[in-house]
């Protein structure tokens, strides 16, 4: 630990005098926690590590998504949460709550409103409850430790097995509670199981073991069984048990009470075993914390450096560096479902949300994880039929879109990701996105095909070439199927299948088939638009409303506006069927105009919703068109409007650290295009940064003449030392073998990118060819 900081400490001292080492000390912990980001500020110990430790908190009928509430009562601390999602909450099991005197009754609603806020730190949390008793708390990856501090007299610790996050929503997605175990062993330890079931994914039972050491024997303790009236009643789930509640109370004397608590999918005696090695007896809590600290600073932090000084900006970099890496969990070891050498990571929240910014962010930042990653949802295909589109508790789903991992894997190949990932049964994977229907889950929300994995409306898309009104989220589905068929043709031409390049070229054009060139809104004319089976266009409907924009319309949470931007693999035509050149700027900055759409309000009433995923292209578009200082203005002014280093300082839920990669790759000065080694060039924020790209190479990118608000245009810029004229580099340029970037800016727009356009790899596709390259 202390050699780790020493370490660090030379490293990041040279010329940077102001610059501390200590990178924990940025970390904003309760970045994103309010205005929806539902951000988890608790305990996770390295990057993607299994355990989430943290507070539940009750607050009227509010959805506690990550288990955490700004106000409202804590009715435990649970170790297991997901991070930065909506839909409903999941997990929030394996679960202690402290309570002040004896517990006659642990059926009631136990919860204690805060004396204080809680605080937080990389690898440490504290809650003060206002009748006295204070709960720290640390964890390693696959334990924790809890420290409380009691009142005077006899105090007790209640464990309920059947704790879970409920949800309010109504939708039919709350969790169950579905029987386990509960054994103490004597002298303050006990061990056993929970099982679960529902949450957002619609999942069966599921089994989490336990093992809990408190570091005394208890004066006394008891178990209890019943039928509580308390929050985890109001999950209705599936399960049939219903509100039969389970657990124990152990009762201290003393004023300092610690528990260990380890878990496991596996078994109470793996669950035991992680808390012996990773957390032994008499381990304290602050040896935990730096232990944490000194893991995240060594796998992500440390390999992010820049010259910057304010400290607000300095903390929304490695605020938003931590909470991009605490999804998915890295669950190596600990998968219940099958036998395998592979690596197993779950807690996908989803790929329709992180393959834009965030899976091409794993491969610079953590190529290991990242390559574990690839490795484990090639493995879930082998031994699930499927892969992932969203996926928790061990189980698939749901799916929002299309199968968005086909873009995942694609990046990765056409990015050199190699190592141990079998690539023949990575596009076979792919392929049975593209060929398999998968059977309908009978999802109540979406009853027409499945939303737990695999593209549900295949029987369309292969019959029609796009996808009628007979599936719900038709339109949005048909543009996400398209380049989900362009991410096929990206590995089918590295491995060599002619004949498939060639099929999937051509339907990864079909989201074509969709443009209506008649529709019209705001001025504009030509959308992609719900077609019926005899090929009209005449379904009724208003291009800006998607009435409701949910699972059963056809359009998913985003405008046609959005959707008529999304097919990224085809620009070249996109920008001609929306009349060309000119008139595709127009557009777009239409797009971005305050006061145009009544539907935005938090965002000025733009069309633009910066909140959520579709859009995360679209500020960047313009480099398509020659105007790379557009693309500057919009993006920019998304990024300091939008996001700040406060609670609320994320539009919208973080969807497990995308909105999180939005912004770091405006802050690196560059746009991934997923599926393609392009990346579009918009203005970096710093004058000096500095990226890690392992085995020695690195990344840098300078700016000198800008200011990033006032000053952002690019003036002028050299790659590798050469002069640069195109509005785009590649990942050959600057990341396989490390590079550099310096660029030049101003307050002038300039049109300084008079080099050839990005490639438009789907609309130079011709047919016949065995391809474009
Ligand atoms: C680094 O900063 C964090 C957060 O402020 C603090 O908990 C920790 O003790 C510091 N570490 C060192 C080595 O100073
Ligand atoms: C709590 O219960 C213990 C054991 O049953 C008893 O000795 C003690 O007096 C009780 N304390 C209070 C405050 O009721
Ligand atoms: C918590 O605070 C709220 C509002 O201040 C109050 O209504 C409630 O009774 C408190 N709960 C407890 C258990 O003290
Ligand atoms: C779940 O609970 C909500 C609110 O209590 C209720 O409106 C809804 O009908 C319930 N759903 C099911 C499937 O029981
Ligand atoms: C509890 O601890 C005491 C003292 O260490 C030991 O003698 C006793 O056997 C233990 N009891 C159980 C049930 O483990
Ligand atoms: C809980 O309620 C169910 C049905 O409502 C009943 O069958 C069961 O016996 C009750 N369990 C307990 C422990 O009271
Ligand atoms: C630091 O950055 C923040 C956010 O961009 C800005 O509001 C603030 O003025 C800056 N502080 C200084 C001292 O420049
Ligand atoms: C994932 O977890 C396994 C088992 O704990 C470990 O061996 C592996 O190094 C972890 N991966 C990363 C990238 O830390
Ligand atoms: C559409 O064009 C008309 C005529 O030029 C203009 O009056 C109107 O404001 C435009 N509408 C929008 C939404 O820009
Ligand atoms: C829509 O589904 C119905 C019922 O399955 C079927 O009869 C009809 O042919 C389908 N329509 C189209 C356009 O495929
Ligand atoms: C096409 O099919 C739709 C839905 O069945 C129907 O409402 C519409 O009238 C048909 N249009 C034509 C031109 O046949």
């Amino acid at each position: 630990m202390a050699t780790a900081f020493l370490t660090l400490a030379c490293f990041a001292g040279i010329g940077h005098a102001q610059f501390s080492s200590n990178y924990s000390q940025y970390v904003n912990l309760f970045l994103g926690t309010t205005n929806g980001g539902n951000m988890f500020p608790g305990v996770c110990a390295a990057p993607h590590a299994m355990v989430k430790l943290g507070p539940d908190v009750e607050s009227g009928n509010t959805d506690a998504y990550s288990g955490y509430l700004p106000s409202g009562q804590i009715w435990g601390f649970s170790m297991m949460h997901e991070s930065g999602t909506g839909g409903a909450p999941k997990y929030g099991v394996v679960n202690q709550m402290p309570v002040k005197g004896n517990v006659s009754n642990p059926l009631i609603d136990l919860g204690q409103n805060r004396s204080t806020s809680d605080v937080a730190q990389v690898g440490y949390y504290k809650s003060s409850l206002s009748n006295g008793v204070d709960i720290e708390v640390s964890a390693t990856e696959h334990a924790g430790l809890y420290q409380y501090t009691l009142p005077s007299g006899q105090n007790s610790i209640v464990v309920d097995v059947s704790h879970v996050l409920p949800s309010f929503r109504g939708l039919g997605w709350g969790q169950g509670y579905a029987g386990g175990s509960f054994q103490p062993q004597g002298n303050g330890s006990y061990q056993g199981h929970g099982i679960y079931n529902n949450g957002w994914n619609l999942s069966p039972d599921w089994t989490i073991y336990f093992c809990g050491h408190f570091d005394q024997a208890p004066t006394s303790q008891k178990t209890f069984t019943g039928n509580g009236t308390t929050l985890a009643s109001y999950g209705n789930g599936s399960s049939t048990e219903g509100t039969y509640r389970q657990g124990g109370v152990f009762t201290f004397d003393k004023s300092k009470v610690t528990s260990r608590v380890g878990v496991s999918f596996i078994s109470t005696t793996k669950a035991c075993q992680n808390v012996q090695s990773e957390i032994p007896k008499g381990t304290t809590l602050q040896s935990l914390t730096s232990q944490a600290q000194t893991r995240w600073t060594n796998d992500v932090f440390a390999k992010v450096q820049t010259d910057e000084t304010n400290t607000t900006v300095l903390t929304q970099l490695y605020s938003y560096l931590y909470g991009m890496n605490l999804l998915p969990s890295n669950r190596t070891g600990e998968n219940p479902g099958w036998q395998s050498n592979e690596p197993y990571y779950d807690d996908f929240f989803t790929f329709w949300d992180l393959f834009r910014c965030s899976t091409s962010l794993w491969q610079v930042i953590l190529p290991t994880a990242y390559e574990e990653i690839i490795r484990s949802l090639i493995d879930t295909w082998r031994h699930n039929s499927f892969m992932p589109d969203a996926r928790s508790s061990n189980y698939n789903g749901r799916t929002q879109g299309g199968s968005n991992a086909d873009n995942v894997l694609a990046d990765a190949y056409v990015k050199g990701v190699r190592g141990k990932v079998n690539w023949q049964d990575g596009y076979a994977a792919m392929r049975t996105d593209a060929e398999v229907v998968p059977p309908n889950n009978h999802d109540p929300i979406a009853p027409d095909s499945s939303t737990k994995e695999g593209r549900g409306a295949l029987p369309d898309w292969r019959s029609y070439g796009y996808i009628t009104p007979n599936f719900t989220r038709a339109v949005s589905r048909a543009v996400e199927y398209s380049v989900n068929d362009f991410s096929l043709t990206q590995v089918a031409r590295g491995l060599g299948y002619r004949g498939d390049y060639q099929k999937y070229i051509k339907r990864s054009q079909n989201w074509r088939n969709h443009w209506n060139p008649k529709q019209s809104s705001l001025n504009f004319t030509g959308f992609v638009v719900p077609k019926y089976g005899n090929g009209s266009f005449d379904y009724p409907y208003d291009p800006e409303q998607c009435s409701g924009c949910y699972w059963g319309d056809p359009y998913y949470e985003d405008l046609p506006w959005s959707y008529s931007f999304n097919a990224q693999h085809d620009m070249a035509h996109l920008i001609s069927l929306a009349g060309g050149q000119e008139k595709f700027v127009e557009r777009l900055e239409k797009f971005f105009e305050p006061g145009v759409y009544s539907g935005n309000a938090a965002y000025g009433n733009t069309v633009f919703n910066p909140g959520n995923e579709p859009a995360f292209n679209t500020p960047y578009l313009f480099n398509f068109v020659g105007r790379q200082d557009l693309s500057v203005k919009y993006s920019r002014h998304a990024a300091l409007a939008y996001y700040n280093a406060g609670t609320g300082g994320i539009p919208g839920n973080s969807d497990a650290g995308a909105m999180q990669t939005w912004i770091l790759w405006n802050m690196i000065g560059l746009y991934p295009m997923t599926g393609q080694t392009t990346f579009l060039i918009g203005s970096p924020f710093f004058r000096h940064l500095s990226i890690d790209l392992g085995g020695g190479k690195k990344l840098v990118i300078t700016s000198r003449g800008g200011d990033r608000a006032t000053a952002p245009y690019v003036q002028s810029l050299r790659v590798n030392g050469r002069r640069w004229d195109r509005s785009w580099i590649t990942w050959d340029d600057v990341f396989k073998n490390g590079g550099r970037m310096d660029f030049v800016l101003g307050a002038e727009q300039t049109r300084w990118a008079r080099g050839a356009p990005p490639p438009s790899p789907a609309s130079s596709a011709r047919n016949g060819h065995w391809g474009w390259w």
